[in-house]
């Protein structure tokens, strides 16, 4: 076989293997993928959580928080993940009895009632979630996860920026300042702001102790 040939049968060697790579085998996150403009170690980062804690994550859908939460607060932590849709729960609950995370409680929530006890936890989190919450029903949403949240904890919101440059949820984003008076109007007061997540405003909030 002539040199020629054999450098062209090894360059379709290669296209061909790359093409068939599964795409999890790949070093480098698709340029789109959430974990990229999500950045969710950096968000865990600034929620302060820490082992033993409880915290919860409003709105925990297929739970991408939830889990990371879980390994910040530990074995001796809890996590409740609240939902009002029973099949994304489901998917949390089915992991929690896979992994053994026992520090995880998945719990069905009313749209306004997080079903979570007074004044139990550390920190909450509430991510793209306020957004799908109908208008007239977020201020005594937030109301109740004030209630459930100690004297001195944190809720954290966040959600998109009114001018993000993605596709998803463009006529129903809630201006940041909606946010505020959202959290004021259930006493809670602006404790960090965050600027780094291109699509999504983060406000960490606190309840007064
Ligand atoms: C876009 S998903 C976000 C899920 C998750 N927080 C995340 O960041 O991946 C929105 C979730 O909020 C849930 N949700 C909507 N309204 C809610 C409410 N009032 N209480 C709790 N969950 C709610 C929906 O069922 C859905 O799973």
């Amino acid at each position: 076989m002539s040199a020629n040939r054999v450098v062209r049968l090894s360059a379709v060697l290669c296209l061909a293997l790359l093409v068939t790579l599964p795409s999890s085998l790949s070093a480098q996150p698709k340029r789109d993928s959430r974990d990229t403009w999500q950045q969710p170690d950096r968000v865990i980062d600034d929620l302060n959580l820490s082992p033993g804690q409880r915290v919860a994550d409003i709105g925990c859908g297929g739970g991408y928080f939830v889990f990371r939460m879980a390994k910040a607060v530990a074995a001796e932590g809890k996590v409740y993940g609240t939902e009002i849709s029973e099949k994304a729960l489901k998917s949390v609950k089915d992991r929690v009895e896979r992994d053994k995370l026992t520090q995880i409680e998945p719990v069905l929530s009313g749209p306004t009632d997080t079903k979570l006890p007074d004044a139990c936890l550390d920190a909450a989190l509430i991510c793209n979630v306020l957004h799908h919450v109908p208008k007239d029903q977020r201020a005594a949403l937030v109301k109740d996860i004030a209630r459930s949240l100690k004297p001195g904890a944190s809720l954290s919101i966040v959600d998109w920026r009114v001018d993000a440059k993605i596709d998803h949820d463009k006529d129903r984003r809630i201006p940041r300042d909606e946010f505020l008076q959202l959290a004021k109007d259930a006493g809670l007061t602006l404790d960090a702001e965050f600027h780094y997540l291109v699509h999504q405003v983060f406000l960490r909030l606190r309840k007064s102790s």
